[in-house]
């Protein structure tokens, strides 16, 4: 891809992104929040159309007219966004377009056994029968990984593939990966987990404002370099510690249960980092929805400074000040087709509506500060939530949040899918709500995230709190680790 273009209105996309591929290689492909990755991409593969810029695949110049046009061409991709059809099984999902047929016939039956074939090469074993809906995300992008291996693609692009992976997870598909490459398979690579690029890439290209500033092969990098080079400023300590003077218990859970989720008991102070770690499937993310109201809880208690509140939904989790970041944005969060401001408004209303009347102009100033607080990349606060880079769109639900001005602050995965960059402000920006005194809850994958930014440290295995970290600072991942398992 040579001297792409690409603008929307009233942003551009891609200035001048170059990128080329060898047979055989992993190439990632990084850059802050909105750098035009994924829009390359997505000229790559046939969804958008450049406004400059040519693209040649084995010497040939091509032009693919939509995707399924791309994946005739051998190139097969894995976006940001799920494409799945929850209602369809796994099976149909992974063969889709492409069904099997045996003397006319749909052979589902040779279809079932490469599904699952597939499947268990990723380490999924899951009825191939089952819709889509009831799987899990991460068996969901699990799912999609499939469907690009089922496909005999030349060319397989993946666009943050393991935000929603466990790390042994991680592990599996990247064995897969290296078998691919081994088959003379080239592979493009997004993710903004630099753990994983200097792990899988070979190469490295990096993107900034829509330009592509290098491509080295990955040992002629340093971490910091890479960082340097992709927000265009050092970043000395990637873990800002907040200096947190935690103060009267705020938060208390008492014998929280249902589903999973058993006697699960803890206190977090007010002015408190607490974070809540564990691996995929322990119970995390089903308590903070258990403390939100998002589920019904079978038996326990929650208490707010002291006093027992009764919270039924997330309404009157809300109405007494405590507030969720949810992990999957997609489905709990935004509402994609909406303007980001309208999105940003949504649990707000009420703070800025008299008599009925809703202050638009106060809305929109306010709205304004986030976006230049959390530095938003945003053409007009009318633009979709859809036509956002995944990082942006996950900064809009922080700032949605930070408005309610709650007392209670819970984050789930809360740094998934963003840039170095806006990591190290969201750090920032978690460590300012607790210096505000308020009860601050972390769930995350990333141990050296929570390691680097908490106060204390939960564990949880199978639903239950295993053990407390309460040592943060001289504590080690092997540590966590010995807790979780
Ligand atoms: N359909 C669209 N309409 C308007 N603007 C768009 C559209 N698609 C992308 N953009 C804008 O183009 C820029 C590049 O977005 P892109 O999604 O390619 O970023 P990215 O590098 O993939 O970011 P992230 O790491 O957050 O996923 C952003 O400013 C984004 O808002
Ligand atoms: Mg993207």
């Amino acid at each position: 891809m040579a001297g792409i273009k690409k603008n929307f209105p009233g942003v551009i996309a891609l200035a001048h992104a170059s990128f080329d591929l060898k047979a055989g290689e992993v190439h990632a492909l990084v850059g802050e929040n909105g750098a035009g990755k994924s829009t390359l991409i997505k000229i790559l593969t046939g969804v958008q159309k450049q406004d400059g810029g040519t693209i040649e695949l084995y010497g040939s110049p091509i032009s693919f007219d939509s995707p399924q046009e791309a994946q005739r061409g051998q190139l097969a991709t894995i976006y940001q966004e799920f494409t799945l059809i929850p209602a369809l099984s796994v099976r149909a999902n992974l063969f889709l377009g492409r069904e099997k047929s045996r003397s006319g016939f749909l052979d589902s039956k040779g279809e079932s056994a490469q599904a699952g074939i597939i499947l268990a090469r990723l380490g999924l074993h899951i009825d191939v029968e089952t819709p889509v809906a009831e799987l899990t995300i991460a068996q969901q992008q699990l799912v999609e990984i499939a469907r690009a291996l089922a496909s005999d693609a030349k060319v397989l692009v993946m666009d943050e593939p393991t935000a929603a992976l466990t790390p042994t997870e991680v592990k599996a598909l990247f064995v897969v990966l290296r078998e691919l490459a081994e088959q003379g398979i080239g592979m493009i690579f997004i993710s903004h987990r630099l753990n994983e690029i200097f792990e899988i890439a070979d190469r490295i290209t990096v993107l900034r404002d829509g330009t592509t500033i290098a491509t080295r092969a990955t040992s002629e990098f340093t971490r910091q370099q890479l960082i340097e080079l992709m927000v265009g400023r050092s970043i000395e300590d990637e873990y800002p510690r907040a200096m947190t003077k935690p103060q009267a218990t705020g938060l208390e859970v008492r014998n929280l249960g249902a589903g999973i989720v058993r006697d699960v008991s803890f206190t977090a102070h007010r002015g408190e980092i607490v974070g809540i770690a564990g691996l995929m499937g322990a119970g995390r993310t089903e308590v903070v929805r258990l403390i939100f109201g998002a589920d019904n809880r079978e038996s326990g208690a929650v208490l707010l400074d002291g006093k027992n509140v009764m919270i039924g939904s997330p309404r009157e989790a809300i109405a007494n000040g405590i507030c969720l970041l949810t992990e999957d944005r997609k489905t709990q969060g935004l509402i994609l087709r909406a303007a980001a401001r309208d999105n940003f408004a949504l649990p707000n209303l009420t703070t800025w509506s008299r008599l009925g009347f809703i202050n638009k102009a106060k809305e929109l100033s306010r709205f304004q500060k986030h976006v230049v607080n959390l530095k938003i990349r945003i053409s007009d606060p009318e633009q979709l939530a859809e036509n956002l880079s995944g990082g942006n769109q996950q900064k809009l639900l922080v700032a949605r949040w930070l408005e309610t001005n709650s007392q209670v602050v819970i984050f789930d995965e809360p740094t998934r899918g963003i840039d170095v960059g806006a990591k190290f402000e969201m750090y920032l920006l978690i460590g300012e709500l607790a210096l505000q005194g308020k009860v601050v809850i972390v769930v995350s994958s990333e141990l050296p995230e929570l390691l680097g930014i908490c106060d204390r440290i939960l564990v949880m295995r199978r639903g239950q709190l295993a053990g407390e970290i309460t040592d943060v600072r001289s504590a080690k991942q092997e540590d966590v680790m010995a807790l979780a398992v």
